[in-house]
């Protein structure tokens, strides 16, 4: 088969090079979508992925990211599995639906998921891959997007998977410059991703360790992508879109204060506080996402230890008070500080998790 890319949606401003959020489980939900929306979206937005099985339906939760979706950009629905039945009833249940596209997850590393030969686990079996991108290719009359990881163990597939893309026309390709045993704290290798550019026809979004708007000007330089996806990076700082596209149009990207990171907090603990949750269990979510944001605060993690040992919101909030307003106009460091690691015991994500979960990855 042959044939081109078909048109993706107009970015912000036609022309610059394209944004993205990338999809996480756990986090990026319609309240996480609207709340970045609110500091300066991305281009597009991915859900997290939704399961497909024999007995999955999407997820009502995913699916409200989609109908509900507000942000005034495009979402593209991601689906997670393996099994071409399921994957084309599942794109039928959402085709109907306000999505941008179809993307296929062929990354996530979590044991339990590529133990079930799905997300990175597929990239182990190229002639499945070709398979399920036929089955999609069919499925889906508008724009198929895939993401994908360098390779499993290691990158021998990775020019034959590539090779695919082409073959189904898959309409755009984010590359997540590691493999799948690397996991997420590895350097990315951003030549690889680069080699990706040349080798498929459709534009390709670089991704992986874009830490800031002047790394994401340097990731596009040095592969040549039409734009970045940026994930752990824009839970710190979702002001990171807003950035790059000041970056990107050759002006300096504004800085933000202490100040205004602690109304991001605020605005995040209540867009994120489902109806009637204990204060404690939301507390304990927004430790998790804290964990991001604290590596911008002071270099030697003294927010993140403080913050960590809260178990309620008046504590948690008077941590952030003293970390953040005692000196409001001082600026977020724009790159994460060195050694401050969001969750500094937890490398890989714990055998049992089935998913790319807040509670098992590391920045
Ligand atoms: C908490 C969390 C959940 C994730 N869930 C997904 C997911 O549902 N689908 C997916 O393709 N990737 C998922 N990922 C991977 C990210 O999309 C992204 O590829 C990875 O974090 C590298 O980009 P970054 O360095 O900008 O974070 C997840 C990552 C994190 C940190």
């Amino acid at each position: 088969m042959s044939g081109t890319a078909l048109p993706l949606p107009a970015g912000l401003f036609p022309g610059a090079p394209l944004t993205a959020l990338a999809p996480m489980q756990d986090v990026t939900d319609l309240a996480f979508m609207r709340v970045t929306a609110h500091y300066g979206a991305p281009d597009y937005y991915f859900t997290e992925f939704l399961r497909v099985h024999a007995q999955s339906r999407p997820e009502a939760h995913i699916v409200r990211s989609i109908t509900e979706n507000d942000t005034g950009r495009p979402v593209f629905a991601q689906l997670i599995g393996e099994d071409l039945t399921h994957l084309r009833r599942t794109v039928a249940a959402l085709l109907p639906l306000p999505v941008a596209g179809i993307d296929l997850n062929l990354g996530c590393p979590a044991p339990k998921v590529y133990r079930k030969n799905v997300g990175g686990g597929l990239l182990r079996d190229p002639d499945r891959v070709d398979s399920i991108l036929g089955a999609l290719r069919e499925a889906v009359p508008g724009l198929l997007t895939v993401k994908m990881r360098l390779g499993f163990e290691d990158t021998a597939n990775f020019d034959r998977l590539l090779d695919l893309m082409n073959a189904h026309r898959v309409d755009l390709l984010t590359v997540h410059g590691r493999t799948v045993r690397e996991m997420y704290r590895s350097e990315v290798r951003y030549g690889m991703i680069a080699h990706a550019v040349r080798r498929v026809r459709c534009p390709v979004l670089a991704n992986g360790n874009v830490t800031s708007a002047a790394a994401a000007a340097r990731v596009l330089r040095e592969t040549g992508a039409a734009g970045v996806m940026i994930g752990r990076h824009a839970i710190r700082n979702p002001w990171i879109f807003r950035q790059c596209r000041e970056q990107f149009a050759g002006g300096a990207a504004r800085d933000v204060s202490l100040a205004e990171v602690r109304e991001y907090v605020e605005r995040l603990f209540h867009a994120t506080l489902p109806p009637g949750l204990p204060e404690r269990l939301h507390v304990n979510k927004m430790k998790k996402y804290l964990n991001f944001v604290g590596q911008g605060v002071d270099p030697e993690g003294r927010f993140l230890h403080e913050m960590r040992r809260t178990d309620n919101a008046a504590d948690l909030f008077a941590v952030c008070d003293r970390h953040l307003l005692t000196e409001p106009g001082r600026a977020f460091a724009s790159e994460p500080y060195p050694g401050v690691i969001a969750r500094p015991n937890c490398e890989t994500p714990a055998g049992d998790a089935d998913g790319c979960s807040l509670e098992s990855v590391t920045a």
